[in-house]
């Protein structure tokens, strides 16, 4: 190869890898522009079924709350709590559960028991992972669906 060819294949080279790097941020693979998704970071299937046990658990010694999952079938929560969650996070999951606002309606729940249950959330997010960043992640989430469970998410009536 004389020099020529060479640099002529350095260019393509160096065309074909930056088109690439383009492909791959114009597809919207995350990995390549953001690293990993929410979802991995918490461990991904295994590490959220994991966190959702340890909630459940909590949820049944927190005497503020306890008494809401009672006579609730726990295996059905449990499946559809880890598939809200792998599904919010970014993972794959379709969540086949009811919405927030017609799941916790008729619950009467108070500031206090949301409070006190998103703390148990956090408490199994941060027994499980050791990152910071993921645990204040999990609360913006949280508190973003407040108005959706406490049912006081504000609704176009005239469904325009
Ligand atoms: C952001 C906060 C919350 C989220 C994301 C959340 C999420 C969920 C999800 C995904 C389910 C499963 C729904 C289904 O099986 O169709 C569920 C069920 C349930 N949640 Fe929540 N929840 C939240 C807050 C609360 C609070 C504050 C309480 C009570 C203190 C609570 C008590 C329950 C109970 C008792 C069930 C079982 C209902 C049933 O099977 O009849 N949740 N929740």
């Amino acid at each position: 190869m004389n020099w020529k060819t060479l640099r002529i294949v350095g260019v393509c080279t160096l065309v074909i890898a930056s088109n690439m790097i383009t492909m791959s941020v114009l597809a919207g693979d995350e990995e390549a522009v953001a690293g990993p998704t929410l979802y991995e970071r918490m461990g991904s299937s295994d590490g959220i079924t994991q966190i959702v046990e340890d909630l459940i658990a909590l949820h049944q010694k927190n005497p503020a709350i306890s008494h809401y999952f009672d006579d609730v079938d726990l295996d059905r929560l449990a499946t559809n709590v880890v598939a809200f969650l792998v599904a919010g996070t970014g993972g794959p999951a379709n969540y086949e559960g009811r919405d927030m606002t017609s799941t916790h309606s008729e619950m009467g729940l108070s500031v206090a028991d949301f409070d006190s249950a998103v703390a148990d959330v956090l408490t199994a997010v941060k027994s499980n992972v050791n990152d910071d960043d993921v645990v204040a992640e999990v609360a913006a989430i949280l508190e973003s669906l407040r108005p959706a469970v406490m049912g006081t998410a504000v609704t176009d009536s005239a469904g325009s």
